[in-house]
């Protein structure tokens, strides 16, 4: 590690990452665009669903709704459908719900950090981002699990609890935040990532702490026996068979039982699956029939 004052440590960061980026930054397709509509999208298929799996989507997603008003005026079944491929399909629900807000609001997102956070489906990290990309608000400072990583190994005698990362990322964040931010989120992505993470490949490796301290920010996992489902057991898993079903038209819940995909459900889970997806907004269901959100309106 690099003996530096906290000052020269910032200014160091500041340097390595501004001139990675220059050279290594990756070329995404939401980078291209000023609008706040695109980014913001980018963004919510963003959270959960790595970068390759979403460029396609993003791009056909955008198609078939171009604009706020296009989204805000679609059924959320069709918002749905789009969504396909991307799991966690409340993402669709809530993005549908914020479409509608924000042609409430005469059609423009705000560029304010706490208004955004008031709309539907928008949290901290993602108003931080929409701010940083759409916006440029050099107040903006969106601390997602790979930024924080980097922050956690760069600055390792910091408090680590997400409220300090977040105000220590706010109080060194140059006044470029658009390049910035997607800098640390390429860095974090493809280096300075906690699995498959090389010392000697990652830029800000003059900057770490130990290689000790890296092994404990690194999350190596909880460590135990504990035995790893595979993911075709979980409810997420479930829960995106049942809305692949439904994404082809509505059904009784006794069709929807026979599935072979559900065969190995029982009753209790099988329930339970739909009670959520009725609950997050994804499914209706009137008597025995359910189906995708608005699908029946
Ligand atoms: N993850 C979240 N936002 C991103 C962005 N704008 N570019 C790349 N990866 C991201």
């Amino acid at each position: 590690m690099l003996k530096i004052s906290t000052a020269g440590r910032v200014d160091a960061f500041h340097a390595i990452v501004f001139a990675w980026f220059a050279k290594n930054g990756r070329d995404l397709p939401w980078r291209k665009t000023k609008s706040p509509y695109k980014i913001a999208l980018s963004e919510i298929m963003l959270q959960q669903t790595q970068v390759d799996r979403v460029i396609p989507k993003w791009r056909a997603f955008l198609l078939a709704f171009p604009t706020w008003a296009h989204l805000a005026n679609a059924s959320t079944a069709d918002v749905i459908r789009m969504w396909q491929g991307l799991g966690y399909n409340r993402r669709a629900v809530m993005l549908h719900r914020l479409a509608k807000s924000v042609v409430d609001l005469g059609g423009e997102l705000p560029n304010d950090i706490d208004a955004m956070k008031k709309l539907p489906g928008i949290g901290d990290y993602t108003a931080n981002a929409i701010a940083a990309f759409a916006f440029r608000n050099a107040s903006a400072a969106p601390v997602d699990t790979n930024i924080s990583r980097i922050f956690r190994r760069v600055f390792p005698r910091h408090k680590s609890d997400p409220k300090s990362i977040q105000r220590l990322a706010k109080s060194i964040a140059p006044r470029d935040v658009w390049t910035w931010n997607h800098a640390l989120m390429d860095i974090g992505a493809l280096h300075c990532s906690a699995r498959g993470h090389v010392w000697g490949l990652c830029p800000l490796a003059p900057l770490h702490g130990s290689k000790e301290k890296k092994e404990r920010v690194g999350g190596k996992g909880q460590g135990g026996q504990v035995k790893k489902m595979r993911f075709e057991e979980t409810d997420r898993y479930f829960r995106g068979r049942i809305v692949d079903a439904l994404r082809e038209s509505p059904m009784t819940l006794k069709k929807l039982r026979l599935r072979s995909e559900l065969a190995s459900l029982d009753e209790t889970r099988f329930s339970s699956l739909i009670s959520r997806l009725v609950h997050g907004g994804v499914v209706e269901q009137r008597k025995s029939t359910v189906f995708l959100a608005g699908d029946r309106d």
